[in-house]
C-alpha cells in the first residue's frame, strides 16, 4: 500500500465482521509497531492482546466507565490490544551519558512513546487489512486489574480490532491547514 494511501485513509473504525483475527497476524501488526520511534530507544510499550471472548465482554461490560458507546464498539471487536507503557524510563538519560542527572526531562514522554507505538500500530494494521479504533474512555485502573497488569506498567490506551464490517469511510473532515499551520519568520 502506497504511504500516502495509508496516512490518509486509516479510519477508526467501529464496526467489525464476525471474523478471527489470527494471532500470527497481530503478532506481525505488532513486530511493526514496534518499529515506532522512542525515547532513547528504550522501547517501553507493552502489547496485551486479548482475544478470549468472555475477557472482551467483561471488559465492555465493567472497563469503559459505563460509556455505551464504547461498550458496542468493544462487543463487535475480534480483540483488543491494552496498550501500557513501563514507567520510570522514558524521559531520562540517567547512567547512558556523562552528567545524566541533567537529563531528566519534566516532558510526559512515556505517554509520548506510548501515543507513537499506538499510532503506529494502527497504521500497521490498516496496512495489513486489519481495521482498529483507539478507545481513551476506559478506565485504566480497571483494566489493569482485570488483566494483571504488572505494577511497573501503566494503562495508555485500548485498540479495538478486526475486519471491517461495511463500507469505508472518509476521514472526518479535518481543520483548515490555517489553522494548525504556522511557519515562524
Ligand atoms: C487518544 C484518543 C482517544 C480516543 N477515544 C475514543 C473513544 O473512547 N471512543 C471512540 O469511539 N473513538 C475514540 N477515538 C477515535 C477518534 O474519535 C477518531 O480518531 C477521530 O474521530 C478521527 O477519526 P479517524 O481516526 O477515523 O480519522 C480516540 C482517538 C484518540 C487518538
Amino acid at each position: 500500500m502506497d504511504a500516502i494511501e495509508l496516512l490518509k485513509n486509516r479510519r477508526s473504525v467501529r464496526k467489525y465482521k464476525d471474523e478471527p483475527v489470527s494471532r500470527e497476524l497481530m503478532t506481525e501488526i505488532i513486530r511493526l509497531s514496534q518499529f515506532a520511534p522512542s525515547w532513547s530507544n528504550y522501547q517501553i510499550a507493552r502489547y496485551n492482546v486479548i482475544d478470549n471472548r468472555d475477557l472482551i465482554e467483561d471488559i465492555a461490560d465493567n472497563c469503559v466507565q459505563g460509556f455505551v458507546y464504547n461498550m458496542k464498539t468493544i462487543k463487535r471487536a475480534n480483540g483488543i490490544v491494552v496498550l501500557s507503557y513501563v514507567t520510570g524510563e522514558s524521559g531520562s538519560l540517567a547512567g547512558k551519558v556523562e552528567n545524566s542527572e541533567k537529563t531528566v526531562s519534566d516532558n510526559n514522554w512515556e505517554c509520548f512513546d506510548a501515543g507513537i507505538a499506538c499510532q503506529q500500530l494502527c497504521l500497521a494494521a490498516y496496512a495489513k487489512g486489519v481495521a482498529t479504533c483507539i478507545l481513551g474512555v476506559i478506565n485504566n485502573e480497571a483494566i489493569a486489574q482485570k488483566i494483571d497488569l504488572p505494577k511497573n506498567e501503566k494503562v495508555a490506551a485500548i485498540i479495538v480490532y478486526g475486519y471491517e464490517d461495511g463500507e469505508h469511510h472518509n476521514a472526518p473532515e479535518r481543520k483548515n491547514i490555517d489553522e494548525v499551520l504556522r511557519f515562524i519568520d
